[in-house]
C-alpha cells in the first residue's frame, strides 16, 4: 500500500507544469468512439482514472493505442459490445459517458448504474431526463441502465439541476440525432467547452458551450481528428493553494489563467499576490493570510473540487472563515483528519466554521477521496513535522506524478511502498 511521507514547514518555491484536464479527457475519450475512424488525442494526463476508462474504452472492443504516456489513438469501428462491465463503472463513475456515446453512435447502449461514492449520493435523473427526451427507451433493471431508441430526435430540454455530467452525457448523444437540441440549464464548466470543441472537430455542429444554452444539430456520421485536451483547472487550483498555505511563491505554468479565476480572486482577498500572464499564473504570499467566506458553486463559481483545498489554507489564516458546500453533501470528510492536525474546524450541515490557528502539526492521516486527499497533502506540507498521508490510490486517480512536482518545488515528501522506506525517510528528517 503505497503512503506519502512528507516533512512540513517548508515553502513551496519555483515552477510546475500543469497536465492535461482528468475530467475533459474523460469526455473526450469516451466520444472518441462515436467515429469508426483514428481519433488521436494529446495532452492525456497520466492518471488511474484515465487508464481506467481507456480500459473500459478497449473492453467493449475499441482498438486502443497508447502512443505514449500522453498520447492516445482510438479506433471504435470494432465495437462488439454496448454493455460495459460492472468493473469499470465500480472504480470510475465517469465511465457512464459511454452511456450517451454510444446511444449516440449505435442508437443503444447499457452501462452497470454507478452508485454513491465518497462525496455523495449523486443521482443521475438529468441524464436520463435527456435520453428520454431525444426519444430513447430508458430502463433500469437488474442494476443496469439500459437504453434504446430506433432513431434518436432533436428536442428542446431544460435541466432541473446544472449538471456537467448530465450535460455531457445528453451533449453526446444529442450529437448524432436528428435534428436540433437545444439544452437549458447547463453547465458551464471548461471542459463542457473543450468536448463540444472535439465533437465539432470530428464534425459535430454544437453552439454556445460555455453559455447555458447549447444548441445541437445532429449530423449522422462523425470523422477522425487530432485533439489537445486543455489544461487541468483543479491540478493548477491545487499548486496555488499549496502556495498560500506554505507561504511559498509557485508559478503554475501550461495553464488557461481565465479558468482559474475564481481562484485567483479568493488567493488575493485573503492577502496572496497573485500575477496572471499568456499561460502562467504565479501566486506568492509573504505575509499570513486572512478568513473568507466560500460558496462552492458551478462554473464560474467557485468549484466544488477545490473546497478542500482552500479549507486546509483557510485553517491557517487568521479569523474565521465560513465554507458552505452547495453541490456534494458529503465534502467535509476530510475535516476529522485534518483537526487531527490542530485545525479548528465544526462542521454543522452543509457549512464549515474554521477557526484558523497558528500552526498544524504533523500526523498520520487517511485520504477519504481525490481532492480530500490531495488537501491533505497540503496540510503536511504547512505543517510542522512529519505527516503520513494514506490511501493514495484516491489521490493518484486525478493528480500525475503530484510528489514529483511537489519536489520540484522543495518539498520534502515521498511516496513509500514499506515500512523499510518510511522508517528510512523518518530517520533522515529526524536526524537534520
Ligand atoms: C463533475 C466532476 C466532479 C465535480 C462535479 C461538480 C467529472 C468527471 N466530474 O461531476 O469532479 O465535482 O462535476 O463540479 O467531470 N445532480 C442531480 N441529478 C443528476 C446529476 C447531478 O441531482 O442527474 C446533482 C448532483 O447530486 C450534484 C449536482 O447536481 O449535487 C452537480 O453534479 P454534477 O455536475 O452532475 O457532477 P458530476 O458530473 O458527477
Amino acid at each position: 500500500m503505497e503512503r506519502y511521507i512528507m516533512k512540513g514547514g517548508i515553502p513551496l518555491v519555483g515552477e510546475v507544469e500543469i497536465s492535461g484536464a482528468k475530467n475533459a479527457a474523460l469526455g473526450i475519450l469516451a466520444a472518441s468512439i462515436m467515429t469508426d475512424e483514428t481519433v488521436t488525442i494529446d495532452n492525456l494526463p497520466d492518471v488511474s482514472d484515465i487508464n481506467v476508462l481507456l480500459q473500459a474504452i478497449e473492453g467493449i472492443g475499441a482498438h486502443v493505442n497508447r502512443i505514449d504516456r500522453h498520447t492516445v489513438k482510438i479506433n471504435g469501428s470494432g465495437i462488439r459490445t454496448l454493455s460495459l462491465d460492472y468493473e469499470y463503472i465500480k472504480k470510475i463513475r465517469a465511465s457512464y459517458y459511454l452511456l450517451g456515446a454510444l446511444l449516440g453512435k449505435y442508437k443503444k447502449a447499457e452501462v452497470p448504474l454507478p452508485g454513491g461514492c465518497n462525496i455523495g449520493t449523486r443521482p443521475i435523473d438529468q441524464h436520463l431526463k435527456g435520453f428520454r427526451a431525444l426519444g430513447a427507451d430508458v430502463r433500469i433493471e437488474y442494476g443496469f441502465i439500459s437504453t434504446e431508441a430506433t432513431h434518436l430526435h432533436g428536442t428542446h430540454l431544460y435541466f432541473d439541476v446544472v449538471s456537467v455530467g448530465a450535460t455531457i452525457n445528453v451533449m453526446m448523444a444529442a450529437a448524432m440525432a436528428e435534428g436540433t437540441t437545444i439544452l437549458e440549464n447547463a453547465a458551464k464548466e471548461p471542459h463542457i467547452v473543450d468536448l463540444a470543441n472535439f465533437l465539432n472537430s470530428m464534425g459535430a455542429n454544437i453552439k454556445g458551450a460555455g453559455t447555458d444554452v447549447i444548441r445541437i444539430r445532429g449530423v449522422s456520421k462523425l470523422h477522425s481528428t487530432e485533439y489537445t485536451v486543455i489544461p487541468d483547472q483543479i491540478e493548477a487550483g491545487t499548486f496555488m493553494f499549496a502556495a498560500a498555505a506554505t507561504q511559498g511563491d509557485v508559478t503554475v505554468k501550461n495553464v488557461i489563467p481565465k479558468h482559474l479565476e475564481a481562484l485567483s480572486s479568493k488567493l488575493m482577498e485573503i492577502g496572496c499576490q497573485v500575477e496572471e500572464s499568456d499561460d502562467a499564473v504565479r501566486v506568492y504570499c509573504k505575509n499570513k493570510l486572512h478568513n473568507t467566506h466560500i460558496k462552492t458553486l458551478p462554473y464560474p463559481g467557485f468549484p466544488t473540487d477545490m473546497q478542500p483545498q482552500i479549507s486546509v489554507t483557510l485553517a491557517l489564516a487568521s479569523g474565521t472563515s465560513i465554507v458552505t458546500e452547495s453541490i456534494f453533501e458529503n465534502r467535509f470528510r476530510y475535516v476529522d483528519e485534518l483537526s487531527r492536525m490542530g485545525a479548528k474546524i465544526k462542521v454543522e450541515g452543509n457549512t464549515a466554521i474554521i477557526t484558523g490557528v497558528d500552526k498544524l502539526s504533523g500526523a498520520i492521516v487517511s485520504s477519504p477521496d481525490l481532492r480530500a486527499g490531495a488537501a491533505l497533502v497540503i496540510a503536511g506540507l504547512a505543517a510542522e513535522g512529519i505527516t503520513i498521508v494514506e490511501d493514495i490510490v484516491y489521490i493518484q486517480r486525478g493528480y500525475e506524478r503530484f510528489e514529483e512536482k511537489l519536489q520540484n518545488l522543495g518539498a520534502e515528501i515521498e511516496k513509500v511502498s514499506t515500512e523499510k522506506e518510511l522508517y528510512k525517510f523518518q530517520l533522515r528528517e529526524t536526524a537534520v
